[in-house]
């Protein structure tokens, strides 16, 4: 079937930006980030994107399509272009490169906040597991769905509350933070909590759950903050 495509485009360096239309041919089970290898293929070898895996492990393929972020490579072109033209544009809450590259580092910032590593609370030479490290069942389950996070940034790109507020952390700093403040290994929880009240910690999320819609990997960011959140206030009670 035939598909249309509008893309953004903009020159590294330049003010302006464009867009443009590239029509293609597409086979059943193509997907987005297929038309972009094919568009730079075989139409303008100038244009830019990012990927690496094509299998929504490495988390670069992240755009914009019909106006919500989702990785190129797990979204299949035939239904969308049954629709109409397929929109694509860069992330959001990012400065752009070049056409769909963006400048990640307000990402990586945001995510550095909230110290993304396991804090020991002894120097530890031999890091051989011990009995003491080893988590329960139970522990585990509260981490195992935000450790399938591939930080393709769609969360952060689609946050209103990110859009007006440049310091809030954003949904996957979020994640991350709850991630280390639940590891019964961490013992940094001091350091957490103040990273939670700080401003743009967690509780500047304001509920929208688009975290929740696009993340690719089912990680749900909200479920995370929420969870937080009460566990947080309710060491302020006590
Ligand atoms: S729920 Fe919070 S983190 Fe998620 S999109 Fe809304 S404001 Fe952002
Ligand atoms: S929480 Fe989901 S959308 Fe956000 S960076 Fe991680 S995988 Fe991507
Ligand atoms: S190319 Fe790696 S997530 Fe899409």
């Amino acid at each position: 079937m035939k598909a249309r495509f509008d893309i953004f485009r903009k020159k590294p360096g330049r003010r302006g930006e464009s867009r443009q239309i590239f029509e293609l041919e597409v086979a059943p089970g193509e997907v987005v980030l297929d038309a972009f290898h094919r568009i730079q293929e075989q139409i303008d070898p100038t244009f830019a994107y990012r990927y690496s895996c094509r299998g929504a492990i490495c988390g670069s393929c992240g755009v914009r399509i019909n106006g919500e972020a989702a990785l190129a490579c797990r979204t299949q072109v035939a239904p969308l272009a049954e629709e109409g033209v397929v929109v694509v544009d860069p992330l959001a809450n990012m400065a752009v490169v070049k056409d769909l590259v963006c400048d990640f580092s307000p990402f990586w910032d945001a995510y550095n906040r909230v110290r993304p590593f396991l804090e020991r609370r002894e120097e530890r030479h031999d890091e051989k597991l011990t009995w003491d490290d080893k988590m329960t069942p139970a522990q585990l389950d509260q981490l195992t769905r935000c450790v399938d996070c591939i930080k393709c940034a769609a969360c952060f790109s689609d946050c209103p509350k990110r859009e007006k507020d440049r310091d809030f952390i954003g949904p996957a700093a979020c994640v991350e933070l709850y991630r280390f403040f639940f590891d019964p290994r961490d013992g940094g929880r001091e350091k957490r909590v103040e990273t939670a009240r700080s401003p743009g910690g967690i509780f500047a999320c304001e509920n929208h759950a688009n975290c929740v819609k696009v993340c690719p990997k089912d990680v749900r960011p909200l479920r995370a903050i929420t969870f937080m959140k009460k566990s947080v206030s309710s060491e302020n009670d006590s």
